[in-house]
């Protein structure tokens, strides 16, 4: 995947708030292109999969088990600069601690419950991109 692309999901908490279309429409009002997108659900063993560098972390099995409990829209954004300009988009982790205006401040209720997910690196961002996308090439 070129690096001008992020990854995204769009988390259960989320999509079951009804935010879903609100989002996305942040998302392409800030210019990022949507490539690719998938509305789905991840079976525990995918969202374990997909965690698997936090299986230490004492939080790892609350966020498998949240990450599989309702629906995700993942997708790969274009823009310029998109990792870093994704996460300044997205805010910080903990919603607490996000800027104001950022999607995170907007519509998530938790550091577990964040709303949003965004690749940290070109390297992950494709990483997770073929986790959800196997056909990256066409896009
Ligand atoms: P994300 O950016 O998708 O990457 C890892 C996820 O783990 C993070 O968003 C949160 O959903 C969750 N997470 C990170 N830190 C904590 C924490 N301290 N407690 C609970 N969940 C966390």
């Amino acid at each position: 995947m070129a690096t001008n692309r992020t990854f995204t999901m769009i988390k259960p908490d989320a999509t079951g708030a009804g935010h879903t279309g609100a989002i996305l429409d942040k998302i392409i009002k800030a210019g990022f292109s949507i490539k690719a997108m998938k509305y789905t659900r991840l079976s525990a063993e995918r969202a374990g999969q997909f965690y698997a560098v936090h299986k230490e972390r004492p939080f790892y099995s609350d966020l498998v088990d949240y990450m599989s409990g309702g629906t995700i829209v993942a997708a790969i954004l274009e823009k310029n600069n998109a990792v870093e300009d994704f996460r300044t988009l997205i805010g910080a982790t903990n919603p607490e601690e996000a800027a104001e205006g950022t999607i995170r401040k907007l519509f998530a209720t938790s550091i577990a419950a964040n709303a949003v997910h965004g690749s940290d690196s070109d390297e992950n961002a494709q990483i997770e991109g073929s986790f959800f996308f196997s056909d990256l090439e066409k896009f």
